[in-house]
């Protein structure tokens, strides 16, 4: 079965100017969009912010700027999208939304509370909207799976999970100045597994449970690890406790034997929803009858966003619903270094071009365990923890 939501296009004749600040990595995946939009006339792309400058990436007519504030100063659009690393953010949104812009902004928005804080109070104050890149959250999988347990469709809802079991080789983590950092150059940088590569994991889980809020999660206990020579986690285990809520446990690692599709769990006392929110599909599972499969669509974040602005309507993805992910992000990256797992428990795979896959054995077996037990791998007595 497929369900179709109406998209809700922007209401307005007026075309919107958009710009870019990050243009390269992740942010070529905005270009595409904004080429895209541009060429059907439904956005002006009035500029890119972007230092690294490389020709034949944007159409030659776009302007480029080296840095936000001079794209803001020559004129701010409606909107800008940020697609740069996680220690600018807040100091581009803020720039971005004082020059009167509303934002898209990349996940984590922000590296820390005090931050993400910061942005919310200037976003009110400038009267400006700021919807967060999880694009797992505009996705229709999700009102179904709310809907499903809203009518009683697994029972009292017992628990929920996150779980991600990825591959990302030694290049991955020497790609960018801060890849793989909890701090560089006296900021925290958060990079971690739980809160960057697996962070929609995460946010869709508190998403699903409804726990959005900075307050809506009363404590987390942070059981990371890493197995690659990089100073952040790769591999971690949370228990996340949720206002009025039961709570929620999250195993993730980038160091699996293959990569498999990340998910999300709500488990009722009749049984249980999977939400694979990458594909955007739902598994019901009741006892006594066949799996129900459902596949929904896809609300594009930037075109929700514009088109909001327009008509005053709800984001699907507003900065106010990171705070619950924010909390979470703030206890990890202030909480304890991640231990390095013990070198018995682990094998390399050589790759081309001298690039290095480090797997550690049986970690999709110890998530499995978290899951099932709910509690962090540590707690759960993983081998490799001890
Ligand atoms: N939503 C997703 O699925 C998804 C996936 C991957 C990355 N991301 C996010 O996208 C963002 C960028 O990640 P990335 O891996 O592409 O990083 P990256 O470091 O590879 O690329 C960032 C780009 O921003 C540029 N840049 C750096 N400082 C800048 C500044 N002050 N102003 C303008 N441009 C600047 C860099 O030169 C680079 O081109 C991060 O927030 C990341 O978490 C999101």
């Amino acid at each position: 079965m497929t369900t179709r939501t109406p998209l809700r296009p922007a209401r307005s004749d007026r075309v919107p100017s958009v710009a870019l600040a990050g243009v390269h990595g992740f942010g070529r995946t905005y270009v595409d969009r904004l080429g895209a939009r541009a060429a059907a006339g439904r956005l002006r792309w009035t500029g890119v912010a972007e230092p690294r400058r490389q020709d034949g990436v944007v159409p030659a007519q776009v302007p480029w700027f080296d840095a936000l504030p001079d794209l803001l100063a020559a004129g701010a659009p409606d909107a800008v999208a940020i697609a740069t690393p996680l220690p600018t953010h807040a100091d581009l949104a803020i720039a971005a939304l004082r020059a009167g812009s509303h934002v898209v902004l990349e996940k984590p928005p922000t590296t820390g509370l005090a931050e993400f804080a910061e942005v919310l109070a200037v976003a009110r104050e400038c009267g400006r909207l700021v919807q967060v890149g999880f694009q797992s959250l505009g996705s229709a999988a999700l009102d179904h799976v709310r809907d499903r347990v809203a009518r009683g469709g697994v029972g009292d809802v017992t628990g929920y999970a996150a779980a991600g079991c990825w591959v990302r080789p030694r290049s991955y983590f020497t790609r960018a100045a801060w890849s793989g950092r909890r701090h560089l150059d006296g900021r925290v940088v958060a990079d971690g597994v739980v809160t960057n590569p697996l962070a929609h994991a995460l946010a869709t889980a508190l998403a699903v449970a409804g726990r959005t809020r900075v307050e809506d999660v009363t404590a987390v206990q942070v059981d990371p690890y890493r197995v690659n020579d990089i100073e952040t986690d790769d591999t971690t285990s949370l228990v996340v406790s949720l206002r009025e809520a039961p709570d929620l446990v999250v195993a993730v690692t980038l160091a699996a034997a293959e990569p498999g599709e990340p998910f999300v769990v709500v488990e009722g006392t009749r049984g249980r929803l999977t939400l694979h929110y990458t594909l955007d599909v739902v598994v019901e599972e009741v006892p006594g009858r066949p799996p129900l499969v459902t596949r929904h669509d896809r609300f594009d974040l930037l075109d929700d966003l514009l088109g909001r602005a327009a008509d005053g309507g709800p984001l699907r993805a507003p900065l106010v619903a990171a705070g619950a992910f924010t909390r979470v992000l703030d206890a990890v990256v202030t909480g304890p270094a991640p231990r390095a797992v013990a070198d018995a428990h682990l094998r390399r795979t050589p790759l081309p071009g001298g690039d290095e896959a480090v797997r550690l054995v049986g970690v999709e077996e110890a998530v499995a365990t978290v899951l099932r037990e709910r509690r962090t791998f540590a707690g759960c007595g993983v081998a490799w923890t001890r």
